[in-house]
């Protein structure tokens, strides 16, 4: 039976620390970090993700500004007010949340945000110092993931084999690549590849975000890996659920993260930090 690691708490620990320079900054009368969360249309799941991170700025005292634009915004709006807040020096962190409109390109989008407050970690700039290794602010799903395994005190990473299932910028990709600076051996499968059950049967680590209901089942699963689920899914009765079958899999596996309550809340608090982080800088230049 694995250990079932909640993402949540070890969450609420972080956002508990953050607090703490939260009232600092307050006793200091100092300006408070800023997030401003931008919201393209109505997309059911990205209303949910926006208002989890609205909430935890307000129980850690960050400050939020939540811009919610119509469906119909055009690129040329969305880049004059992201320019606008590139330019706001209260503000630290600027978020778009993905995705976007199918008429916006969100290439162009991403490469807008001044790579200082890109807390997302999905600018260019970024993306090529964390493949570099350099710091920078890392995106935030990849860092909640390589926190909690780092909190898996009997784990050490050097090499291990993790499997990644999922290709994705926001998670497969960056967090195949912290698991490789992390000296583990790492192998990345995705819809079109052959056999993928016989790769993941040898992953000591598996990271799985690919947003199928409970598509990982014990027959993928070597025994005693550590899994961790990235899916935010719905079933058919309408219940959250992972992209792996926690009840079958939790009685292979070594360690596993549920969902809710595993990497979502981590994805979450991991924003706040590179906010802070941000925020840290942009005091240090004035
Ligand atoms: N959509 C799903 N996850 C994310 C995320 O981490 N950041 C943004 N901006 N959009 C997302």
């Amino acid at each position: 039976m694995a250990e079932v690691i909640y993402g949540s708490e070890i969450a609420a620990e972080i956002k508990a620390e953050l607090k703490i320079q939260m009232d600092a900054l307050k006793q200091e009368n100092a300006r408070l970090p800023r997030l401003v969360v931008i919201l393209v249309g109505a997309h059911p799941a990205s209303l949910s993700y926006v208002s989890g991170k609205e909430k935890a700025c307000a129980a850690i005292g960050m400050e939020n500004e939540l811009v919610k634009l119509g469906e119909d915004t055009t690129q040329e709006e969305l880049l004059t007010l992201i320019q606008k807040y590139n330019e706001d020096e209260a503000v630290d962190g600027i978020l778009v949340q993905l995705p976007l409109p199918k008429h916006i390109n969100e290439a162009e989008i991403l490469y807008a945000i001044a790579p200082d407050k890109d807390v997302d970690g999905f600018h260019p700039y970024n993306i090529g110092r964390m493949m570099m290794g350099s710091p920078t602010y890392l995106p935030c799903t990849p860092k909640g993931i390589m926190e909690v395994l780092r909190r898996i005190t009997s784990v050490d990473l050097s090499g291990k084999h993790a499997v990644v299932i999922g290709r994705s910028n926001i998670v497969g990709k960056p967090i195949a690549q912290l698991l490789l600076q992390a000296n583990a051996t790492v192998t990345i499968t995705h819809s079109k590849t052959a056999q993928i059950q016989s790769i993941t049967k040898q992953a000591d680590i598996l990271i799985v975000a690919v947003g199928q209901p409970r598509m990982v089942t014990q027959d993928w699963i070597k025994p005693g890996a550590i899994v961790i689920d990235v899916g935010v899914n719905r079933d058919e009765q309408n219940r959250l659920c992972g992209d792996v079958d926690f009840d079958a899999v939790k009685d292979k596996a070594a360690y596993i993260t549920p969902v809710p309550k595993g990497i979502g809340p981590m994805t979450i608090a991991m924003l706040l930090k590179n906010t802070y982080d941000a925020y840290l800088v942009h005091r240090k230049r004035k």
